[in-house]
This record gives structure tokens, C-alpha cells and sequence, in this order.
């Protein structure tokens, strides 16, 4: 295909499909180009930036993530690299919102029941879970989309906002008036834990037996991060042993979490298929973000947002 931008004829090539690009195909494809517009599923790393070749001047991720961007490989031949955050804040802490709720109060057990003859009498303290009301709320890691969260749960009376970081982050905190704590002391506190890190070599199993073991008997811990933020091995004890109430899970490892998976057992934790931007409004932003990241990283003018390497 062929498009016209400032005058200039793009020529571009599009794997039109919704699933991902076969690895050998896209190797194959890539040969030549001077940019890359990729999603998640694809792993830009040494391998396929050899296979792109020296022409290659600019990599733009549809994803506000970038653990799936070999960083130091980028950087090593001067590529840069364009991401979409911002446009997806929003949609991102509306479903994060929905899946504490989900999981706190127990919707898909709900659900299930009744469709299934579980419901007989009124009965006292059948599928009781955990309110927001008169809480404590965790975050690990505050940014954009933890301050987008925290607001949206304000309304339900939280009581308090904590947070940890690798740095202290006054401006965003104070937006939601949110203390700064250790990650012991907020795996202590938190009656709702929400994890909103990026994937970095620090954050890598963050989520351990050592964290979940200091946790509430009555806490929810959700992610909609990565799954490489947490050990599942761990949280899967975490849960069966009632050592936490539940979880809520939109990313995993691997994704996607094959049925048989132990997680999928458990009636305390409630599982989505990586789906928190999933908004028409928020992806075709995504979309348009990353088209202009690329565009204006191909005339060689500053990018509308890029990541700084
Ligand atoms: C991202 O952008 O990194 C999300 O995980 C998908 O929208």
C-alpha cells in the first residue's frame, strides 16, 4: 500500500488481521523497512531488528507497555521508539475499578449461582465479600493510571490511600492525598491491593510468597499491569490457602493462561483476557497515537510521545 503524508509517498505493508503476525512472517516482512507500527504480541528484540536491517529508524508500540521492546537494543543502533500513553488512563482505570468490584464482591461466583440453581433462600452470610467503604487502598507503582484509579474509588469512601514506588512521587500522590509507604508496609495495610508497575527487571516477581504472606486475610489484590509482576506459583497458594480473600487478574503468564491452569480453579480468583484498554474510543485513540509516533519519527520530528531511551 501506498499513502501521501506532507507530500511525501509512504509505502507500507499492514498484516490485516486481528490475531498476531507469525514470528517467521513478520521476520520476513520487516526486511528493509525504516518503521515498525507493532502491538504487544511482538517481540521487538535483536533478532528481528537484524532482520529489519540498518534502514530501520523507528519503532511505535500501539501500548503504553514496553516489556515486549528490547530497550538496550534499540538504543544501540539509534532507533527510537514511540508508545501510547495517556489515551488509555481512563479506560484502563475504569476496568480496573470493575474487576476490584468483580472479584471483592464476588460477581462471577454470584452470577454463576444463580444461573446454576445456587440460589435458594435469602440466606445470612452466602457470597459476603469485602466493601470499599472504610478501606485502606494499596498501589505499587503511581503513576497515571494509579492516580486515574484512586480517583474513580474515592467515591466509595475509601478511607486511605497508600502507595510504593522506586521513588517518591509528590505530584501524582498528592492529587489523592496518598502516603508513601514500604512495600512491607503495604502488603500490611492494604485491604485492596492495586498493581499498576510497568514489567522492568526490578518489578519482576514483585508479587511473591514474601509479599503475600505479610497481606491481609481479608485483602483483594488486583492486577492489571503485567503478569510478570507476579509469582503465580505463589499467588496460587496465597489463594487456596485463604492466607488472601482474592485476586483479580487482567494479564498473566503466559498469556493466554492455557484452561487447565490451577488459577482457573479457584472461585477467588477472577480472570480477564488482557482487556483493560479495550474501549473502541480508547483503541482507535491507540491507534491513532501510534500512527503519528510513527509518522513523525519517520520526518524526523519530535514524536506526539516518545519514550526516552
Ligand atoms: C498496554 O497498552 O500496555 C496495555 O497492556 C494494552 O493496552
Amino acid at each position: 500500500h501506498i499513502f501521501s503524508t506532507c507530500g511525501k509517498l509512504v509505502q507500507f505493508e499492514m498484516w490485516d488481521s486481528d490475531d498476531p503476525v507469525p514470528r517467521v512472517e513478520l521476520l520476513k516482512r520487516v526486511k528493509g523497512c525504516e518503521g515498525i507500527l507493532c502491538v504487544l504480541t511482538e517481540k521487538i528484540d535483536a533478532q528481528l531488528l537484524n532482520a529489519a536491517g540498518p534502514n530501520l529508524k523507528v519503532v511505535s508500540t500501539m501500548s503504553v507497555g514496553f516489556d515486549h521492546l528490547s530497550l538496550d537494543e534499540l538504543k544501540k543502533r539509534g532507533i527510537r521508539v514511540g508508545y501510547t500513553p495517556d489515551v488509555l488512563t481512563d479506560c484502563v482505570a475504569e476496568l480496573t475499578v470493575a474487576l476490584l468490584l468483580a472479584t471483592s464482591r464476588r460477581l462471577i461466583e454470584a452470577t454463576h449461582e444463580a444461573k446454576t440453581g445456587g440460589w435458594g433462600t435469602w440466606r445470612t452470610l452466602w457470597l459476603c465479600g469485602h466493601e470499599l467503604a472504610n478501606s485502606t487502598v494499596g498501589i505499587l507503582g503511581l503513576g497515571r493510571i494509579g492516580v486515574a484509579i484512586a480517583e474513580r474509588l474515592k467515591p466509595f469512601k475509601v478511607k486511605k490511600f497508600i502507595y510504593t514506588d522506586v521513588a517518591l512521587r509528590p505530584e501524582l500522590a498528592n492529587m489523592i492525598e496518598a502516603e508513601y509507604v514500604s512495600l512491607d508496609e503495604l502488603a500490611k495495610q492494604s485491604d485492596f491491593l492495586a498493581i499498576c508497575c510497568a514489567l522492568t527487571p526490578e518489578t519482576y516477581g514483585i508479587c511473591n510468597w514474601n509479599l503475600f504472606s505479610k497481606m491481609k486475610k481479608n485483602a483483594i489484590f488486583i492486577n492489571t499491569s503485567r503478569g510478570g509482576v507476579v509469582n503465580q506459583e505463589d499467588l496460587y497458594e496465597a489463594l487456596s490457602t485463604g492466607l488472601i480473600a482474592g485476586a483479580g487478574l487482567d494479564v498473566t503468564t503466559p498469556e493466554p493462561l492455557p484452561t487447565h491452569h490451577p488459577l482457573f480453579t479457584l472461585k477467588n480468583c477472577v480472570i480477564l483476557p488482557h482487556v483493560a484498554s479495550a474501549s473502541y474510543t480508547t483503541r482507535n485513540s491507540m491507534s491513532a497515537l501510534a500512527a503519528n509516533n510513527l509518522l513523525a519519527g519517520l520526518r524526523g520530528e519530535p514524536m506526539p510521545k516518545e519514550l526516552k531511551l
